[in-house]
């Protein structure tokens, strides 16, 4: 029977390969791939990258805070953001607040959810309070029922797990085959460096990069991975900042252990001198992220992991808070001292232009390999493959076309997400998404959103990581 839809003419990219085919979709999937397609309508991808769409395993959506901040994007500000930047699924949290149920948290987020999305989303729980209902009925329930990763905190006074609940966390993981991802900076060390930095005066946003030091990083990180091997669990080790902590996921990687590895748009595209602003000024605060970016060395040793693959996953960790007026960054209580200042950044919508262009662009990476990273690599571990994160038959017809050769630079006054600023402002970046196919349909073109709302939410799966080995 006919094809709905044929894309022609364009070059077919996987983490595997890449080749020239047409791409013919039925009822929202890709029905054939070939040459000579015919279909009632027809895209021209002549000259553009047919690529599976993005999935951005890490974003923040219309989380509350405690301080009164409020996050720049919700569900439907967040995924017109991401649509617009390649991206047909977007993985964001649900974040439980203490004393309330896991069950009541997810239904909360699904609401915020319902009718706004303009990608496909599914939720990655948080728990911050694991308590004997919450590990013994209401984490197992949620996972069978789709809910198959979860997040931890090593830091945060809101949010931190000591290292018995770590480990409560990581047994009941185990047995109900969740992925735990791990938030690895260590609480302690983090506030005795805040404080001395205070009682030095030192309390411009720029001390934010000095106090959630690197050694903190690399401390919890190995904290993490002795717990999770005591327990015999696989974990993500998410946003890993800089050499320090990549040596131990290679340390615990040595020893046969399933330590996984995400990174993130910040660590190849700032460095802690961004936090200086002006000149120590509050300016810096647009770049306030844990873990923060850090120097040229760990640049360096980021692109050697994204290359070996020391690194599954490229996400953006969007966190978005405005900079200025009610809500936003500039708080009072912020300009005292760093350590009120929200963190977290935008980046939902510039996370593949910035590793396109300065990874395939730069001949840093290939293009299979950069397919992996920002697709196929989280539909794998976070339970979505194949019907997410491929270009093959009977896969979801999610698709990104992309245009290698255009230049431009990053500019807020074009990007569709509801932060005031982007940390990227003026970046050259070659390599841009064109038009973004959701189960077939247009969801965005040359950088707009296009149409409804026509996101729903998947179940995923349990991940991949503990099925093979
Ligand atoms: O600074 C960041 N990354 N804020 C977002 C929350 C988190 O820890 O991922
Ligand atoms: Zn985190
Ligand atoms: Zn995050
Ligand atoms: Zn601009």
């Amino acid at each position: 029977s006919g094809l709905d839809l044929v894309i022609a003419g364009g070059t077919v990219v996987t983490a595997a390969d890449s080749y020239a085919a047409d791409i013919g979709i039925r009822d929202g999937r890709i029905a054939q791939i070939g040459e000579g397609l015919t279909g009632a309508d027809r895209i021209d991808a002549s000259g553009l990258l047919v690529l599976p769409g993005g999935i951005d395993a890490h974003v923040h959506l219309d989380q509350p805070t405690s301080d009164g901040t409020v996050m720049a994007d919700g569900f439907a500000s967040g995924t017109r953001s991401a649509a617009a930047g390649g991206n047909t699924t977007v993985l964001p949290f649900a974040l439980q607040i203490k004393g309330q149920s896991l069950r009541a948290c997810v239904e909360e987020y699904h609401r915020k959810a319902a009718g706004n999305c303009h990608t496909d989303v599914s939720f990655h729980l948080i728990v911050t309070d694991p308590t004997p209902q919450v590990l013994g009925q209401e984490l197992p329930a949620l996972v069978r029922d789709g809910y198959t990763s979860l997040k931890v905190f090593m830091t945060y006074d809101d949010l931190v797990l000591n290292d018995a609940q770590l480990l409560d966390v990581f047994e009941v993981a185990r047995r109900e085959r969740a992925l735990v991802m791990v938030h690895a900076e260590g609480h302690d060390a983090i506030k005795h460096l805040t404080r001395r930095l205070e009682d030095q005066g030192r309390t411009a946003p720029y001390y934010h990069g000095q106090a959630h030091a690197q050694i903190a990083e690399r401390e919890a990180t190995h904290r993490a991975i002795s717990h999770a091997q005591l327990i015999d669990v696989p974990i993500v080790i998410v946003h890993v900042s800089g050499r320090d902590p990549m040596e131990q996921i290679q340390w615990a990687r040595a020893r046969g252990l399933k330590v996984h590895a995400e990174t993130c748009p910040q660590y190849i595209a700032l460095t802690a001198e961004d936090l200086r602003g002006l000149n120590m000024d509050f300016e810096g605060a647009k770049y306030v992220c844990s873990p923060p970016p850090r120097d040229a060395d760990s640049e360096a040793a980021i692109w050697q992991g994204l290359r070996d693959g020391t690194f599954d996953l490229f996400s953006s960790d969007h966190c978005p808070f405005r900079i200025e007026g009610p809500g936003s960054k500039d708080n009072p209580r912020a300009r005292t001292s760093f350590k009120w200042v929200p963190n977290g950044i935008p980046g939902v919508e510039t996370r593949l232009p910035i590793l396109f262009s300065e990874g395939v662009s730069k001949g840093r990476i290939s293009l299979q390999r950069f397919v992996a990273l920002t697709s196929t690599n989280p539909a794998r571990l976070y339970g979505l493959y194949p019907q997410k994160g491929s270009i093959a038959i009977g896969a979801d017809a999610d698709l990104t076309l992309w245009d290698p050769t255009v230049t431009r630079p990053i500019c807020q006054a074009s990007l569709n997400h509801g932060c005031d600023y982007t940390p990227y402002e003026g970046m050259e970046i070659t390599g841009w998404p064109v038009r973004t196919l959701l189960r077939g349909r247009t969801i965005a073109r040359d950088g707009a959103p296009t149409g409804q709302p026509q996101g729903g939410h998947l179940a995923r799966a349990i991940s991949e990581t503990f099925e093979n080995g």
